[in-house]
């Protein structure tokens, strides 16, 4: 299959509505919706992480998904709304925490788990009775759901396993000749997926760490748990509340080795690591700008690649590099990566959560 893609300028998109460039935009628009309601798929960004979406009440095109994606067909389908009508129509119940979430963080990086309803095709839910809904906040995904007229299903779209694309170079590497269409609007902001949020129960449970923080939702909701069993791969997670999170994830073909303490500790740890390492490895250093500043005075062997995530300063962006890092890793054939963590606080929390899921038992 030929794979077309379209780029789209954000900054052009959103201040003129008379403009050649937003007569261009439109068509692409037209061209997606087109493909969505012949029951294709096709690839659009959110601010998040990329999404590959189909008509989410066409059970034959969210099948399509999952074969692309290789997928496990236990793991269920976010649905992604315009509005927040459309999503009280996919549910048997809206709760007041729902409407809550919704008027708060909606549109933005936030799922929440609730009672489906039974329009929602049952491949989507993984035969779960609850159905995952997200309003993204990027315009072209709203934008394109609106023209295509119903709900999208989305996951990520990278090949399952792989890191979630946050630009649309990563799913041209990942999905070109499996697709017939990518809007590619460059990169995404929050660069890490969706809060997952369960509201099925008394107490709302986190079931996957996002762009919506633990703390922003304790503000509005009260007690709010997290379930993060599946973080980490092991023996009696065979049914985690998210099915997602029981599998390895955004696993780069490299041994990653994740370094965490105080900054001192780990600039040691570092340079010990380099300056004895074997040759014939290729080793990758992947950290914050101020751990580089303490630790280029203590290394006599550079790594083979050095990233920064940014600065500890800036949490937030920090954290949006590190697929884009794990990328890049692969791409230049990296056998070991020296990955620095975070605090697990605020975005933290979702950093850390996906830099193990990476790393696996190692
Ligand atoms: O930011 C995001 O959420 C991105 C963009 C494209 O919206 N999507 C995304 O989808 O990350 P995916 O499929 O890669 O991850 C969906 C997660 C999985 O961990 C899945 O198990 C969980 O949501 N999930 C989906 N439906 C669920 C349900 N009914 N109950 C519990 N967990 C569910
Ligand atoms: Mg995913």
């Amino acid at each position: 299959m030929q794979t077309k893609r379209i780029k789209i300028k954000l900054g052009n998109i959103s201040d003129s509505g008379n403009s050649d460039y937003y007569r261009e935009y439109r068509l692409a628009l037209q061209e997606a919706a087109l493909l969505l309601i012949k029951g294709e798929i096709v690839a659009f960004p959110t601010e998040t992480v990329y999404g590959l979406g189909a008509d989410a009440l066409n059970e034959k095109a969210c099948q399509k998904i999952f074969a692309v994606k290789g997928r496990p067909a236990d793991n269920p389908l976010i649905v992604h709304v315009a509005e927040i009508s459309e999503a009280r129509r996919l549910v048997r119940d809206w709760p007041e925490t729902a409407e809550i979430c919704a008027l708060k963080f909606w549109p933005g990086p936030l799922t929440l788990v609730l009672p489906k309803a039974p329009i929602i095709p049952d491949i989507i839910s993984a035969g779960l009775d609850t159905v995952a809904l997200r309003m993204p906040s990027h315009q072209v995904a709203l934008d394109l759901i609106s023209a295509a007229g119903c709900p999208l299903a989305a996951p990520s779209a990278n090949i399952s396993g792989k890191p979630s694309p946050t630009d649309g170079a990563h799913v041209w590497q990942d999905l070109e000749g499996k697709i017939p269409l990518i809007l590619d609007a460059g990169n995404t902001a929050y660069g890490l997926e969706s809060t997952v949020l369960d509201l099925t129960g008394e107490i709302p449970v986190i079931l996957r760490p996002g762009g919506v923080t633990r703390e922003q939702l304790s503000a509005e909701l009260g007690r709010v748990e997290a379930d993060l069993a599946g973080d980490r791969d092991g023996p009696g997670l065979a049914r985690p509340k998210s099915p997602g999170m029981k599998y390895r994830h955004y696993a780069p073909s490299g041994e990653i080795i994740l370094l965490e303490g105080e900054l001192e500790e780990k600039a040691d740890k570092i340079a010990q690591y380099l300056n004895n390492r074997k040759t014939g490895k290729k080793v990758a250093l992947l950290c914050m700008q101020e751990t580089f500043d303490i630790l280029k005075a203590k290394i006599k062997q550079q790594p083979d690649l050095l990233y920064f995530f940014g600065s500890q300063k800036k949490p937030g962006e920090a954290a949006s590099h590190l697929f884009a890092g794990l990328r890049l890793c692969d791409q230049q054939g990296i056998d070991i990566i020296l990955a620095e963590g975070m605090p697990s606080e605020g975005i933290g929390l979702a950093f850390m959560n996906r830099l193990h899921k990476a790393a696996g038992k190692r």
